[in-house]
């Protein structure tokens, strides 16, 4: 089954001509002449160039002023932010600030802005004012399964919070601390119309009122959590008043993804340490290896794959009875969720990792991370198993275990630690090998139009190195592009220059239009650990701005009241406090001296009053630590206690134009 011969080239023209069969006329046959003269064969082999490689540069390259056909959104990893690439061209676009302070975006330096987001989405019982995160999982709002480029959800698997960014000016908007969850890795998605992102937790938490629990009650005490977060569609946050949670025994909950067309309604989480272990590998002073949780928590043969009825879940929530209240979030307790048939398991081989469901929503595909095979289960037959009560028994916690062997379709043996799988528009399914560092194409069952070849092995491709994730066009939609896939490797060893010990990951861009598979570029990443991605056709981006209205207050999307247009710039105290309303355009701020005393709060209303698109300015004191980047036609905000007297220089932090060091200011604070 395995294609693992010599890879072939594709002989298109312009490959046999830069591997130097007919060198001089590449240029004419691809109808191109260089303003140089040149010739591209020869500019090829002058530069070592392979044909293959001379062809990924040409496919990809995207000229100045034409635009990449997709975008993919990569979380930015412990960085805490996100990152925006052009595909083909894998150029770095923009990276957003999301859980971590960034001076260029002026988010987390004193602005109203990015402070306040910051601050609310850091709930003080949990801890103050947490200033990074862990972006892992971005999912992109959908209407009838597909990405309708309004919204994109990421959560922190470091403090189990969840940020909203709004795709119209690509700015964070919230951040939501989940009630009840502690971590949260890869469990978040959307569901096919975004009636709700789902977010669930990794480490169980203690339930108990001190939150405090001894590891000796981890059975008792903890528990994990699946949370359903109603969204607002206009605005695109999170209303917590409509969401909930489904209770959940104290396993791991790894990752997770939503069912969709045939498996709409439903939603699927795969667990592992069913085992309950808690790790402690010393014991007064003797250390013993083997009550490492590697060892301990992989003991059971099978974990459960979660699979959650939200329909279900949410008409029992609507009735009102039996649902609980913890920490302000409506929870279905765990006797209820496998009591109402909101909840039941189906065993999984041992310590999954990656559950993909396919894009007809027929297949739910688990990749075994400790074992070669992808095990793939048909969601009629979890449906039959359910409405039969097929069970081969209860866990511990009363949850219903569907049989495996009625619910189990296939398994494919793809090679050494299957991780994650996307999809193409074929019926292929394209699963990352960790250990073998490699990406397994495979194909998928009648369902997805594979009869006689259904669930074999096609063929694989080498990947530098370590894979994790990896991402397909749409590849999370009811209708994946095929065309273009990207692996997101977790390290780069050789392949590029040495920058010192702390080594770029690299994400991979490999071309499925061709077999056997191509790659494409690779591409240095470094910021972070970019976790996993999604890539959107960059027309359906169909929202995006380039410039606000007047006066706008991006957080409101209204007229902000402190705007002022040319002319209504002022200054007005209201006894300590003094209000500068302040207007920036090239290349200078009115007024641009501010007279004030020790103790004075200065609240500073700095409108942009430009209307020319890319001319944003800056807003800096150096010293105080404020920076703020205020776009045109923006509004910020910013409240400065003065606690220090003297004379602070203010300046424009943006190059905006020739009078650029020009623009700036001083701030008198007397004492
Ligand atoms: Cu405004 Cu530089």
């Amino acid at each position: 089954m395995a294609n693992k011969g010599p890879k072939v080239s594709r002989r298109t023209a312009l490959g046999m001509l830069v591997g130097g069969a007919a060198a001089g006329v590449a240029g004419a046959k691809i109808g191109l002449s260089t303003s140089s003269g040149g010739d591209l064969a020869a500019i090829a082999a002058d530069r070592g160039l392979t044909g293959d490689q001379a062809e990924g540069a040409l496919r990809t390259f995207v000229p100045g002023g034409e635009f990449d056909e997709y975008l993919i959104f990569a979380s930015g990893g412990h960085s805490g932010q996100m990152l925006v690439y052009g595909v083909p061209s894998m150029r770095l676009l923009k990276v957003i600030a999301v859980f971590s302070p960034d001076a260029w975006q002026g988010y987390g330096y004193g602005t109203d802005q990015g402070d306040t987001v910051l601050d609310e989405g850091s709930d003080p019982a949990k801890s103050d004012a947490l200033r990074w995160g862990d972006t892992h999982h971005p999912a992109i709002s959908e209407t009838e399964g597909q990405y309708d480029g309004r919204f994109l959800y990421i959560n922190d698997r470091a403090n189990g919070r969840i940020a909203m960014v709004d795709l119209r000016d690509f700015k964070t908007k919230q951040i939501f601390d989940v009630p009840n969850l502690q971590t949260s890795h890869g469990g978040c998605f959307v569901t096919p119309n975004s009636e709700y992102v789902h977010i669930s937790s990794m480490s169980p938490s203690p339930v108990t009122d001190s939150g405090y629990a001894p590891l000796s009650r981890y059975a008792e005490d903890f528990r994990g959590f699946s949370t359903w977060l109603a969204i607002d569609q206009e605005t695109g946050r999170f209303v917590k008043d409509k969401s909930f949670q489904i209770e959940l025994p104290p396993y791991t909950q790894d990752l997770a993804d939503a069912g969709k067309l045939s498996s709409y309604g439903l939603g699927f989480i795969n667990s592992y340490n069913t085992e309950m272990a808690t790790g402690g590998v010393m014991h007064d002073g003797q250390i013993d290896p083997a009550a490492a949780l590697e060892a301990t928590a992989t003991k059971n043969d099978y974990d459960f794959l979660h699979i959650i009825d939200w329909q279900k879940a949410e008409a029992f929530v609507g009735s009102g009875s039996g649902v609980r209240t913890l920490n302000g979030m409506r929870v279905i307790p765990l006797e209820a969720a496998s009591g109402e048939g909101i909840l039941h398991f189906a065993p999984e081989p041992r310590n999954p990792h990656g559950v993909d469901v396919n894009p007809t929503g027929d297949y739910i595909c688990i990749a075994g991370k400790l074992d070669p095979n992808a095990s793939v289960y048909s969601i009629d037959r979890i449906k039959a198993a359910i409405d039969s009560q097929d069970y081969e028994g209860t866990d511990p916690f009363g949850v219903p275990i569907l049989e495996l062997s009625s619910v189990l379709e296939a398994q494919v043996e793809l090679g050494a630690g299957p991780l994650h799988t996307q999809f193409d528009d074929k019926g292929y399914a394209y699963t990352s090998l960790f250990v073998d560092s490699a990406i397994a194409k495979w194909s998928l069952g009648p369902k997805a139009g594979h009869d006689a070849d259904a669930f074999q092995l096609v063929e694989t491709l080498p990947i530098h190195y370590n894979i994790g994730h990896l991402v397909t066009a749409e590849g999370d939609t009811v209708s994946p592009d095929g065309r273009y896939m990207v692996a997101l490797n977790k390290w780069s060893i050789d392949r590029f220059p040495p920058v010192g010990t702390l080594h770029p990951q690299n994400f991979q861009l490999v071309d499925l239009t061709s077999e056997p598979m191509t790659l494409l570029s690779d591409t240095p990443i470094g910021v972070g650990e970019p976790h996993y991605v999604q890539m959107i056709r960059r027309d359906k981006l169909k929202g995006v701005l380039r410039l606000y209205e007047p006066g706008t207050d991006p957080m409101t999307w209204s007229r902000s009241p402190f705007a002022i247009a040319a002319g209504e710039e002022r200054i007005e105290r209201q006894g300590q406090d003094l209000h500068v309303y302040m207007s920036a355009m090239r290349s200078h701020y009115t007024p641009d001296v501010v007279e004030a005393r020790l103790g004075d709060t200065v609240r500073f209303h700095i409108t942009n009053i430009e209307q020319t698109p890319d001319a944003t300015h800056g807003f800096a004191i150096p010293g105080l630590n404020i920076q703020a980047s205020i776009d045109p036609g923006e509004v910020v905000n910013i409240d400065l206690t003065l606690d220090r007297a003297g004379t602070f220089a203010m300046y424009c932090t943006e190059f905006c134009s020739a009078l650029h060091l020009e623009m700036q200011g001083w701030l008198q604070v007397a004492p």
